[in-house]
């Protein structure tokens, strides 16, 4: 299902980042899109293969022995194959479509974590979590009568591993669930060690990598976590498409959540039984062209040189660098070490007006708690703005974000 790409399409050969700009229709508008970690804009290609699905090969996979449903089947499973490759699962069959991180997530919660913990267990999550792998862990606790326990932050910003390490009770702690790429702070933290250190006190961690996977190579293995969860949208993908990857004997006694057609071995009258996994947790016609759009996304971002990604950090850095110049404006998060994002705050004008001052120059970011509320409040803020870079991103792009700052700076201060 993969498309065939002409030769200007190919971001790889040589780090072009107005060759990559060039795919995207959308940012013909001359926008200084800014909101990436929001969600990306889609290139032409995997708008394409989501086209010809609906075009060409349309109809419901896995159910229908007629051609179409043949070839149906065909770019669903092929869109699996492609992802468990992406990530280096050792398996298709780990690989879980979801509409999101968020659905991801709340599928863990629900079908197996919340089964397996009770009064006097605990659950831990990060401070940076952004609500989606913060609110699932909350109420799974509380339904269940466990504590919610949170790996708090160094003064510099990065997670305090040290006093995680030293709250862990063995047998007591069962589950930890943390990001890879904090959405606020725009650093990596080292998932390998907390999966380490929570493997060592016989929990199991769900890592979320929804703001990792469009800059970070992904293993699965090597990071050894038990659950990883992504969205499409924030890598190229279609919005609506989405992965949880799981081991394989874990996601066996996760209880399916979403029930009816085409997850079920057999059904009787007062039963059922389910089938394999992860068709179990695939209730309902798929998201097919989903499915195929998020697997031509990868294809495209597999092309990316190295150059693109330290292209991207360095967009990022030039940002914190300019922005933490200015007199009254706060970068959050540890200096110099971001993958693609920038948060801050300026004094005296609230994020909003930052962000609408630079709408009205064409420059798009994001502001607000960046749904990430308890994080705010351990950084004494009810908001932020932040901008976040793509590899078809500019220095004039950064210029321009600055230039919207002092502006609005001169307006409201
Ligand atoms: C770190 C992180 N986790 C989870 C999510 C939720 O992703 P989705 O809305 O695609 O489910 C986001 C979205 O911003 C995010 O940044």
């Amino acid at each position: 299902m993969n498309q065939d790409k002409t030769a200007d399409e190919k971001p790889g050969g040589g780090y072009d980042p107005g060759g990559v700009r060039r795919q995207f229709a959308i940012l013909g508008r001359n926008l200084a899109w800014l909101d990436n970690a929001a969600t990306t804009q889609r290139p032409e290609g995997v708008l394409r293969a989501m086209d010809e699905f609906y075009r060409k090969h349309n109809a419901n996979p896995r159910r229908s022995v007629h051609q179409l449903g043949t070839e149906a089947t065909a770019a669903f499973e092929g869109a699996r194959a492609r992802v468990a490759e992406f990530i280096g699962a050792e398996s298709p069959q780990e690989v879980v479509f979801t509409a999101g991180t968020t659905a991801a997530i709340n599928l863990v919660t629900d079908g197996l974590a919340r089964w397996d913990i009770g009064p006097g267990d605990e659950v831990w999550v990060s401070a940076v979590e952004h609500h989606s792998n913060w609110v699932p862990w909350q109420q799974a606790a509380r339904r269940m009568g466990a504590t919610l326990k949170v790996i708090p932050l160094t003064p510099e910003g990065r997670l305090n591993l040290d006093e995680f390490e030293t709250g862990l009770q063995a047998h007591r702690t069962k589950w930890v669930a943390v990001a890879w790429v904090s959405n606020v702070l725009g650093v990596a933290n080292d998932v390998q060690a907390v999966c380490r250190a929570a493997h060592a006190a016989g929990a199991q961690v769900l890592v979320d990598a929804a703001q990792a996977v469009a800059h970070l190579p992904v293993n699965v293995q090597a990071l050894d976590c038990d659950f990883l969860a992504f969205s499409g949208h924030k890598m190229y993908g279609p919005m609506g498409s989405g992965v949880l990857w799981g081991k394989r004997a874990l996601l066996e006694q996760v209880e399916p959540t979403v029930f009816g057609g085409e997850m079920i071995a057999r059904v009787d009258e007062a039963t059922s039984t389910w089938a394999e996994v992860p068709y179990r947790f695939e209730g309902g016609t798929p998201h097919v062209a989903g499915a195929v759009g998020l697997a031509t996304a990868i294809d495209w971002l597999s092309e990316f040189p190295p150059e693109a990604h330290v292209y991207v950090a360095d967009l990022a850095r030039r940002a914190e660098e300019e922005l933490a110049a200015l007199p009254g404006v706060r970068v959050w998060g540890p200096r110099a070490e971001r993958l693609s994002l920038v948060s801050f705050s300026v004094e005296g004008v609230h994020p909003h007006d930052v962000a609408q001052v630079l709408d009205s120059r064409g420059v798009e970011i994001r502001a607000g708690h960046l749904c990430a509320q308890p994080l705010m409040r351990r950084l004494g803020v009810e908001s932020v703005a932040r901008a976040s870079f793509f590899p078809g991103n500019t220095v004039d792009d950064v210029r321009r974000l600055v230039e919207g700052v002092r502006a609005a700076q001169e307006l409201f201060t």
